[in-house]
Order: C-alpha cells, then structure tokens, then sequence
C-alpha cells in the first residue's frame, strides 16, 4: 500500500546547517535561541531544545547540509517509501543518524537532501516554555515549479498556497504534509538552498515576549512584526551570526480541506501589515 507525504504526516524533525564556525554558531543557538548542545564524535554539535533540533557542522556558511522529517509510524513510513518509489524517486544512499534506524533520504530538483524516518526522541527534559517547535523549512531556488512539481507531484505534499508573479511564473510555493499550512516552502531567488527556518510559537503574546527577549539579548528583530498573507501567521525575523534568518511565527494557518489560493507577487502578499523583503 502506498501513501504520499500528506497522508503520512510528517512534521519537519531538524535541520542541519553548515558554518565556517559551528562552535560560536552553537553558542548563540544556545544564548539566544534557548537551546542546549552537546559535541559528538563526528564533531557535529548538536542544539536541542523542546521539540526543535539544529545540528551544526564545519563547511561552508549558510548552507543546508540536510533536513530530517519524522512521521508518527512506521507503517506510514514504508507505506510512504513505497508512494515515492512508485513514482521513480531514487532513494540516495546516505544514513541519516538524527532518525531512527530504517530512513531514508532523497536528493530534490536543486540537490538539497531531505530525510525521512521516525523521531529519535530526546533523553533530556527541557523546561523552557518559551521553547517551541521547529515547525518549517523555506528553501531558495531559480526554479520554484521544478520545485513544486517534485514535493508536489512526486513526494504528495499538498500545495496550500501560491504567490504568482505577473507573467504567471511561480515567486513562492507554500506545500504541507501535515494540518499546518506549510512545513515545506520554496521563494524564487538566485540564491539556492535555504531561505530560513521557523518556530511555531502559537499566540501573539509569546511573539510580544520574544521581542523583548531579544532586545535584552541586544539581538534585533530584521522584519516585523508583521502578518504573512498566505498562512496568515504573525512573524518576526531574527538573523544569527552566520546571517541564516530565524522566523518566529504565531497563528499559522491549520489546513481544513481547502483548496490552494493564487496571491500576487506584492508587499501586500508578503507582510499585510507593511514592509517587505521580497526576494525576487
Ligand atoms: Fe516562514
């Protein structure tokens, strides 16, 4: 039996981003973002904190080395494995150790790896409660239908949203594979690879919170706050020392069987309630 993305349900499980130095990068994800890392053997570090996972190696800054996605069972997951080798998705030979044995990874149209398994979950317990989820992943690319036709077409994410530029080309895609409005998003740009990550933070007040938080941190917000047009959700933006932009989001849409929307390519679209960063 065969199931796609969607009806998987998978949630975005941890990032891993490269930086010329991982060790100062660790250090603000642990003073700023409220996590806790521990180095491993292959000299990745490791930033945890509750449900939200960045794994930081040497290499180059800014890129996304890779991205794990979990769902709940393993049943889905073969289930899962089957639908994309249905559809004549090459599976790539790479064991992704921040999941449980029996995942596995596949490489997109721009060469970014994504992974599949089941969460491996943490031994610690983390008391913050300003802590929240990693909830997604935006990715750059030159090429967004590529993008939208393989998450889309060959994985089964479901497309939410999209934002059209004037000659019909796509500027960004919103896609799903759980109730959330996006856990996967891709902006045209000339840059490949990631745009930025984000934390569901749930309300407002929690994004009221943050920016103090962050004023006391002497960290300051890059854009926002604001309210995104597709999915709705309250933003502020912070950057870290390698310049990868952090989204704290609130109020996100929760998908209920709708069918996507077109938005124009505008400020509007981007922020409703002022400037934007459109990135092409
Ligand atoms: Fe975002």
């Amino acid at each position: 039996m065969k199931l796609n993305a969607l009806q998987a349900g998978f949630n975005l499980d941890h990032i891993v981003l490269e930086s010329p130095n991982p060790y100062n990068l660790a250090k603000f994800y642990k003073e700023i973002i409220m996590m806790e890392f521990v180095k491993k053997n292959n000299n990745e570090l490791i930033c945890e904190g509750k449900n939200r996972k960045i794994i930081l190696i040497k290499g180059k800054k800014n890129k996304l080395s890779y991205a794990g996605f979990s769902c709940r069972s393993k049943e889905s997951l073969n289930k899962f494995k089957n639908f994309i080798i249905s559809n004549n998705v090459n599976l790539k030979k790479f064991e992704n150790n921040h999941l449980k044995k029996g995942s596995f990874s596949i490489i997109d149209p721009d060469k970014n790896i994504l992974s599949f398994g089941i969460r491996k979950n943490s031994k610690k317990i983390f008391k913050n409660e300003l802590c929240m989820p990693l909830q997604h992943l935006t990715l750059s690319s030159k090429n967004v239908e590529k993008f939208q036709s393989f998450y889309c077409g060959l994985l089964g994410f479901k497309i939410t949203d999209n934002v059209v530029h004037e000659n019909g080309s796509l500027a960004t895609s919103f896609l799903t594979s759980n109730h959330e409005h996006h856990t996967i998003a891709c902006f045209k740009s000339d840059k490949i690879g990631i745009d930025h990550h984000s934390y569901e933070v749930g309300k407002w007040e929690n994004i009221k919170i943050l920016c103090d938080y962050f004023s006391k941190k002497n960290v300051k917000i890059i854009w926002g706050p604001g309210r995104h047009g597709p999915g709705n959700n309250l933003f502020i933006f912070i950057e870290d020392l390698d310049k990868n932009w952090i989204e704290f989001s609130a109020e996100l849409e929760i998908i209920h069987d709708r069918k996507y929307k077109k938005w124009p390519q505008s400020e509007n679209t981007l922020n409703l309630w002022g400037k934007a960063i459109l990135r092409s």
